[in-house]
């Protein structure tokens, strides 16, 4: 049965996901400008043809865009009213489903699920709806529809009633939580999420692990994943593109600069580069590094901290109050033990991709903690593109520690100490073994590229 939704074109592969390939910019004169992303999505989804990718307005230059008509080949983004998606986005998906899949709650007061909750989760089925509606009237007979992440949970069971004829697959870029934690939400919304998920035919995550929490989940709420089929596709690095990339000119010109701050001769580098997200465990990165300068003095005025924390979710109050407590300790370290010559802690809060890689190839050290991560392909870009190689100090807790795990430094990342600890022995990694490990840390990072990582969940959905 096709729904009485109208088909309006016959896109044979679909992608959905919040934040689309391309966004707008509303400058003073009135006039747009298209920015284009990168990612895994955008370089599998290049290979296939009859393609159409759905996704939300976000800004206001979205927006007007929609509204003029302007839009990129392939690409159909969805007005959604203002406040709906604020409720959707900022309220449940990055308030509620981020912190249970990441574990984030301080539990003795929150979370707190009220009858504001139930406003703002009526937004997020309308959001969902909306994805859900402009999915069956795009989608050709029988297409492929590859719904993304916890933002859209509840899309594949609603596509299904509208278009049973469709593949439906769904892929979580984020951890899953363990059933205790994802049984903090109420009853019915856990029942939802979960049977929301189930109206795909296959359901992807970038780890065992995260796979396994799920169907653990469903077996303990739902007595079962029913038909649905799991999969694991542990999204790669894309080496081509990042070492031609490192090795342009504004690359060049940033490491430079870099080089300079750092300053000294034979000093080391311990980078990292993230969001400000609270996941990411920024703040007991820079404890750890605080301690490691306090307990082996030694290292003073012979290593930088090169942090780079880029702004992200800044509509949300917790996000704006991490982000200053990163910037306040980064002072805090510098002051305490910054000399004429040396900044301890080089923290960069503008978001520069160029500046990141030059970071990635002069890194002596990468430090990678989160409290808890999908996958953290900085992890697995840093080896690869490093010039000496370098000693990656990552957290047990990060999707890449399951292949990453036996090369890397593996840290608990609530124990700063054990941080610390690790550090050091980062720092003091003969140069051979960092070049050996940072070698095999780059084969196993890009052991799955991100065109090869897309088609085979699309070859695997329509085969299964
Ligand atoms: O990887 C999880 C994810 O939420 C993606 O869906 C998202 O694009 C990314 O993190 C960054 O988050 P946001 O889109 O909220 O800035």
């Amino acid at each position: 049965m096709v729904s009485e939704h109208v088909i309006t074109s016959a896109a044979q592969v679909l992608v959905a996901s919040n934040r689309g390939p391309v966004s707008y910019a509303l400058s003073e004169d009135g006039s747009i400008s298209a920015r284009r992303g990168g990612g895994g999505l955008v370089s599998g989804l290049s290979a296939v043809e009859d393609k159409l990718w759905v996704c939300a307005a976000l800004g206001d230059g979205d927006r007007v865009a929609v509204r003029r008509g302007i839009a990129e080949p392939g690409v159909r983004m969805l007005d959604i009213d203002a406040d709906v998606h604020a409720d959707a986005y900022n309220g449940i998906a990055n308030s509620v489903l981020w912190f249970v899949h990441h574990m984030l709650y301080q539990t003795p007061l929150e979370p707190v699920f009220d009858a504001e909750f139930r406003r703002q989760w009526a937004s997020f089925e309308a959001y969902n709806l909306a994805f859900a509606q402009a999915l069956a009237e795009e989608a050709g007979e029988g297409a492929a529809v590859l719904v993304q992440d916890y933002h859209l949970a509840l899309v594949p069971g609603m596509l299904r009633d509208l278009r049973p004829d469709l593949r439906i697959g769904h892929f979580s870029h984020t951890p899953w939580a363990p059933v205790d934690y994802f049984r903090l939400l109420p009853d019915d919304i856990a029942e939802q999420l979960l049977r929301g998920m189930l109206g795909a035919d296959r359901v992807g995550f970038l780890t065992r692990r995260w796979a396994d929490a799920f169907t653990a989940c469903c077996t303990e709420v739902l007595g079962g994943t029913g038909r649905t089929r799991t999969g694991v596709h542990g999204l790669g690095a894309d080496a081509d593109f990042l070492r031609r990339r490192a090795h342009e000119a504004d690359v060049d010109e940033r490491m430079a600069i870099l080089r300079e701050q750092v300053g000294g001769t034979g000093r080391k580098t311990i980078v990292r580069v993230d969001r400000t997200e609270l996941s990411k465990n920024i703040v007991r990165g820079l404890l750890a590094y605080r301690e490691l300068l306090n307990t082996r003095p030694q290292w003073r005025e012979r290593v930088v901290h090169v942090a780079f924390a880029y702004p992200s979710r800044q509509d949300l109050a917790v996000y704006r109050e991490y982000t200053a407590e990163v910037q306040r300790l980064a002072d805090d370290i510098n002051e305490a033990y910054g000399t004429p010559d040396w900044t301890p802690v080089l923290l960069h809060v503008n978001d520069d991709f160029a500046r990141s890689l030059g970071a990635y190839r002069l890194a002596d050290v990468a430090l990678v903690n989160p409290i808890r991560d999908g996958m953290n392909l900085v992890a697995k870009e840093v080896p690869v593109v490093s010039d000496q190689g370098c000693a990656l100090v990552l957290s047990r807790e990060a999707g890449a520690y399951e292949e990453l795990g036996a090369d890397a430094i593996v840290v608990n990342p609530y124990d700063v100490s054990a941080t610390a600890v690790a550090l050091h022995e980062a720092l003091t990694m003969p140069d051979g073994e960092r070049a050996e490990r940072s070698k095999r840390l780059a084969a196993a990072a890009t052991a799955l590229p991100p065109q090869r990582w897309f088609l085979e969940q699309l070859e695997a959905l329509r085969r299964d």
